[in-house]
């Protein structure tokens, strides 16, 4: 496949550049007035049109006049296995009722577990390949999935094998999460130790057995897991290989961070809770820190302070938290958006942080995130648009026209 006239190719890091810390996210390198040729799914070469290639002229090519390529997006946090939306806590939610309040009201993880303990396998997979697929119309080419609407070993089971066949069924890389350590069941709200040992001696060997997890997750919180809980779990996790993608300071300052650091994290997502030492711990870590503002904007809750953790040169990544509680958006065109006025990232740093960090934080970015020869040709072509800001800017909209996937268009 070949691309000619393209007013601008996006994302053109070092194919060996695998994470961008800091102010090395202002940096979006773009080549203009540009080609690129794709072979066996693979880049296979770039550059301007003025130099174009007499050898490939002969072959058929989409003429991108007026158009972006895009890498595309790497979205590393989901939860899109789940079996029922909840529109019933978006109107508590209107009447003013926080997130806890609606989860110690039956609403929450718990009324999800309760609805996906009764799905089939095949249900949760139809419903799941449906928001997969609108996804990646949207823009995404690689995914980060979670269990943790499960909360039995059965039903942690059943999400972590829809996930291997979503997998299977997608031409996009995805990763898997095991997270049951999301909420305590009702029969283990006064035996958390209880649910923790089932969580250790039970799930943890079947999944590794069946090999169904990339990675573990806890969610370290205020009236969830405690500091001492995550790490029991992470390290648990770490002795089947399971590196740890937690989810830290989204309510409160939890002392998540520093648990994630010390268990040598991949990411630490949320942080709409942060404070100076939060920064110093992670300031000397390799652990991304990936940034969830379509949660925030959906709980009315505070933004992640997005330009302290660049400054401090931190590696920030954006994701969409897709899930019917807190995020039921999996449109990262939005979220990019929402981190340029929300969090006021400059477009730049919002889409690199989409881009190649969302890669790292499923340590993907040797083949996907950036356009770089010999990476995969997963792609987008954007709509006919006036320079690149008009993406974030065009907000609500999706200004992705034309999706491309391991160098085949992508039509759903
Ligand atoms: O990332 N915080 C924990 N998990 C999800 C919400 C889950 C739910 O409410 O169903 C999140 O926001
Ligand atoms: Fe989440």
């Amino acid at each position: 496949m070949l691309i000619t006239n393209i007013k601008g190719l996006v994302g053109l890091h070092p194919k060996d550049k695998l994470v961008l810390r800091g102010g090395e996210l202002d940096h979006l390198p773009v080549l203009e007035n540009a080609w690129i040729l794709i072979e066996d799914g693979l880049i296979k070469d770039f550059g301007e049109m003025k130099r174009f290639p007499s050898t490939i002229a002969h072959l058929p090519s989409y003429n991108a006049e007026g158009r972006y390529v895009f890498p595309s997006w790497c979205d590393s946090h989901t939860h899109i296995v789940f079996a029922a939306s909840r529109e019933e806590e978006f109107s508590m939610k209107i009447q003013g009722k926080t997130y806890e309040e609606i989860a110690a009201a039956g609403g929450g993880i718990l009324n999800s577990a309760n609805k996906l303990q009764k799905a089939t396998e095949d249900e949760l997979f139809e419903s799941a390949a449906v928001r997969l697929k609108q996804m990646i119309l949207q823009g995404t080419g690689a995914v980060e999935i979670k269990s943790g609407y499960g909360l039995t070993t059965e039903s942690e089971i059943k999400m972590l094998r829809v996930i291997s066949r979503l997998k299977a069924h997608f031409p996009i890389p995805i990763k898997a999460t095991f997270l049951a350590a999301h909420a305590f069941p009702a029969e283990f709200k006064n035996d958390h130790q209880g649910y923790i040992n089932l969580i250790i001696d039970k799930m943890l060997p079947r999944i590794a057995e069946e090999n169904l997890a990339d990675y573990i997750d806890a969610f370290c919180e205020k009236g969830f897991f405690s500091v001492e809980e995550t790490d029991q779990i992470l390290k648990a996790g770490a002795k089947y290989g399971l590196k740890p993608k937690i989810h830290a300071n989204q309510l409160s300052v939890s002392g998540a961070i520093e648990v994630a650091v010390k268990n040598k994290a991949i990411s630490v997502d949320h942080l709409e809770e942060s404070n100076p030492e939060t920064i110093e711990t992670l300031r000397n870590a390799d652990t991304i820190v990936t940034l969830l503002p379509s949660c925030s904007f959906y709980l009315s809750i505070p933004f992640a302070d997005a330009k302290s953790f660049i400054k401090a040169d931190l590696p920030v990544a954006l994701a969409t938290d897709y899930n019917p509680g807190s995020t039921p958006s999996g449109n990262m065109n939005f979220v990019v958006s929402l981190g340029c006025i929300k969090m006021k990232m400059f477009p730049e740093q919002a889409i690199n942080a989409a881009t190649l960090n969302g890669a790292a934080a499923m340590e993907l970015s040797d083949n996907y995130g950036s356009i770089a020869v010999g990476k995969k040709a997963n792609l987008f072509i954007t709509k006919p648009m006036p320079s690149i800001a008009y993406l974030p800017y065009s907000f609500g909209e999706s200004q992705v026209d034309t999706v491309i996937l391991n160098g085949e268009i992508y039509h759903g």
